[in-house]
């Protein structure tokens, strides 16, 4: 289209209006907002989804629930663990749990090779752990056994898992942070085929507006991640995501962050996790990220929309653009150490440099939607 406009200009300005017409002001114009719309996606499309939002509804339950209500976590719901003072050594302010089935041992070591293996991003301390629950193979709990003596970055939880058990992953998770990472400021819930940049994170977290530290000094709730709106349950019985009406009468879920990748401050953590333990779990489980949303939404958190978090679409590579995405999903363990290597040994690119690439690797990643990749 772009392409094509450029052609129309070209021919307009060729032929009869002249140099001082109308019709070749307009084309600049329209090449001008063009250009200054791809430098400028991000905020064109955090602008657009703050449109879509379901403007924020206040929980019932967050005033009712004491936060001495919430039932202890206790260590032996945890086959595997670090030490329980691993956060206590490391004093991290943001933790990063990566969810990965047991089976997927190369993803985990490319990540421990890569955005995994950082200790200190801009001055602060950062540690991954990963998430796993029992594999139905015992050989393969074996070599987890072995893998978490060789690394110490397993976290284990006492259910199978199964695709249908994601969310009680992630429930797993919530608690093992809450009882034993009260240090850290953030925790990221990523999965194991998700590029992570804990740099772009810390970057855009130090420069959000309003800041997330109240005047008291307090961390406030926050969310954040990609948003996805106005999702409906999936009313057909033999689909994977099969929602019956009894386990959600709604006819849209409350918006929620994509559960490839989403952030959350320890005040959102220690109210979702309460609200998530209020209430008995619905069965079927929904997805884990719809799970989250819903708790979240009855916590009163309303999730953020980052337009840095990668969401379906595989984002071409190109190294400004990955230097500055905080996520970038649908990433196979060797590109993974293919694309850190080169984005992150390099120097880093300039403003101009970035918001282009950005904006180029978006539209790339939208075309790519829409002519089916
Ligand atoms: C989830 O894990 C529980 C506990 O291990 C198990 O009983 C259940 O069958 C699992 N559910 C699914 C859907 O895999």
């Amino acid at each position: 289209m772009v392409g094509r406009g450029l052609w129309g200009c070209k021919n307009r300005f060729g032929k009869r209006s002249g140099r001082f017409g109308v019709v070749p002001a307009v084309c600049v114009g329209v090449v001008g907002a063009s250009l200054l719309a791809v430098l400028f996606i991000d905020s064109i499309e955090l602008w657009a989804t703050s449109l879509g939002m379901t403007s924020s509804v206040k929980g019932p339950a967050q005033d009712r629930l004491l936060p001495q209500s919430m039932p202890p976590t206790r260590p032996e719901e945890y086959l595997l663990m670090p030490s329980p003072l691993v956060c206590q050594r490391a004093r991290p302010y943001l933790i990063t749990m990566v969810t990965t089935a047991p089976p997927n041992q190369r993803a985990r070591q490319a990540i421990r090779d890569t955005w995994g293996g950082e200790v200190e991003v801009r001055g602060r301390r950062v540690l991954t752990l990963f998430m796993v629950g029992v594999p139905a193979n015992p050989t393969m709990g074996k070599l987890l056994l072995v893998e978490a003596q060789e690394h110490g970055d397993l976290v284990q939880g006492r259910f199978q898992d199964t695709y249908g058990n994601l969310t009680l992953k992630t429930l797993a998770m919530l608690g093992w942070v809450r009882r034993f990472c009260s240090q850290a400021r953030f925790v990221a819930k990523v999965d194991d085929d998700v590029l992570f940049n804990p740099s772009a994170l810390l970057r855009h977290l130090d420069h959000r507006e309003p800041p997330l530290q109240t005047a008291d000094g307090q961390l406030a709730d926050l969310y954040l991640g990609r948003v996805h709106l106005h999702v409906m349950p999936d009313r057909n019985p033999s689909s994977k995501h099969f929602m019956p009406t009894q386990a959600y009468p709604g006819t849209v879920f409350p918006d929620y962050c994509s559960g490839t990748a989403y952030v959350l401050s320890r005040p959102a953590l220690l109210k979702l996790s309460l609200a998530a333990t209020a209430t008995p779990l619905p069965h079927p489980l929904p997805p884990e990220d719809v799970f989250v949303g819903l708790r979240a939404h009855a916590a009163g958190i309303t999730p953020t929309h980052c337009p840095l978090f990668s969401g379906g679409p595989a984002v071409p590579y190109s190294r400004c653009c990955y230097q500055a995405m905080v996520s970038v999903h649908h990433v196979v363990p060797s590109e993974m150490v293919r694309f850190w290597a080169d984005a992150h040994t390099s120097a880093p690119c300039s403003w101009l440099g970035t918001r282009a690439s950005l904006g180029v690797c978006k539209v790339r990643a939208l075309l790519g939607t829409l002519i089916g990749h």
